[in-house]
């Protein structure tokens, strides 16, 4: 069988960013003959940004739902929170004394910390924790515990899966072929959704519409996208349009190419508006529904979870103990 995994950070509320490069892919993956499926909730990595422990609870059961609501079948695939199986973090150490701490320091997050911490005149890893450091290599761990092949994701966690392969690799030539060598899967025209404001969708830039948001926030906030300031009339450019990418997101080619011809024909920008709205709220209406349901039920979410860890550790304790007689520690076998 073929192995997807993929996760999401408990560190807010999921929206159409992490739908479309995500959990979308990832629910059509596991429909298909042969594929084993493995989806999580990844609530130690949010513990690298958010320290409230109130939030990391709440976007647990939040993102918890979403995955349910957007059609995830949890008798069918592994799906179960990050934190509940000890054997991850075990891994990320076995794991970290192997990574290169120089490929760590050219990760994009940590890279990214340092630009600004020079930009402003601050020490290199001023305010960078140990853990935002070491993010890739817990995300190595998640990957490669389960044996996955395939991990569909947005264009952003590309080098992340670059590193599991690096890692994963020196260790299987360290110690005998222990890993599956994984391969990121991105689609195209989603792999980097952009937000309100045009830059990638993502909570750190406080620009996401919330996959949930109830329809009248939906309407206001795909309202607020950013356009040029051409009047009705006017062609329109898809290049580099917002608007035009979500929409692109969500409709057919034929769909789309439609829509690109309204563009040359100057649709007004109020029009486009609602057009993409209809668009969205057509796919995520239903879904809308179920997860409102969801959520009233935190208690059903919560044994879900539990099984999906039992589930999972069935896979991770065993490989745990032939890591662990691999390279020579107390043997659990
Ligand atoms: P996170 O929580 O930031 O995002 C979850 C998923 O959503 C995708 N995504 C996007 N895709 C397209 N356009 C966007 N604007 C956009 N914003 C987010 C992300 O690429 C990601 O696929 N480190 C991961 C979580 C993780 C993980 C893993 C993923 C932990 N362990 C193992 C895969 C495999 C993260 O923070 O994603």
């Amino acid at each position: 069988a073929t192995r997807v995994l993929t996760g999401i950070t408990t560190s807010g509320t999921p929206h159409l960013g992490n739908y479309a490069g995500a959990i979308r892919p990832a629910i059509a993956a596991s429909r298909r003959p042969g594929v084993e499926s493995f989806y999580f909730l990844a609530d130690y990595h949010a513990l690298i940004k958010v320290q409230d422990p109130a939030r990391v609870q709440r976007s647990t059961l939040e993102i918890a739902a979403s995955w349910l609501a957007c059609g995830l079948e949890p008798d069918k695939v592994w799906f179960y929170r990050q934190s509940d199986i000890p054997e991850i973090p075990e891994l990320t150490w076995l794991l970290t004394c192997v990574a290169g701490k120089g490929l760590l320091n050219r990760a994009h997050a940590y890279k990214a910390a340092v630009d600004r911490n020079r930009e402003a005149g601050e020490d290199d890893d001023a305010g960078v924790s140990a853990g935002l450091f070491m993010y890739p290599v817990l995300m190595a761990a998640d990957i490669l515990m389960f044996k996955a092949h395939s991990v569909p994701v947005g264009r952003d966690q590309i080098q992340h899966i670059e590193m599991a392969r690096d890692f994963g690799a020196r260790f299987n030539h360290l110690y005998g072929d222990h890993f599956v060598l994984p391969e990121a899967a991105i689609e195209e025209n989603v792999a980097t959704l952009p937000g309100l404001d045009g830059r990638k969708m993502s909570k750190s830039y406080d620009n996401t519409i919330p996959l949930f948001a109830p329809r009248a926030e939906l309407k206001k906030l795909i309202f607020s996208i950013v356009t040029d300031s051409r009047a009705p009339g006017e062609p329109k450019d898809t290049e580099g349009s917002a608007l035009f990418q979500l929409h692109q997101a969500f409709s057919t080619p034929e769909q789309s190419q439609a829509f690109a011809k309204a563009f040359a024909d100057g649709i007004g920008w109020g029009e486009a508006k609602q057009a993409l709205f209809e668009q969205i709220d057509a796919e995520v209406a239903p879904m809308r529904e179920k997860y409102e349901a969801l959520m009233a039920k935190p208690i059903e979410i919560e044994a879900i979870l539990r099984e999906g860890a039992i589930k999972a550790r069935r896979i991770a304790t065993p490989l745990l103990a032939e890591l662990r007689h691999a390279v020579g520690l107390r043997d659990l076998r």
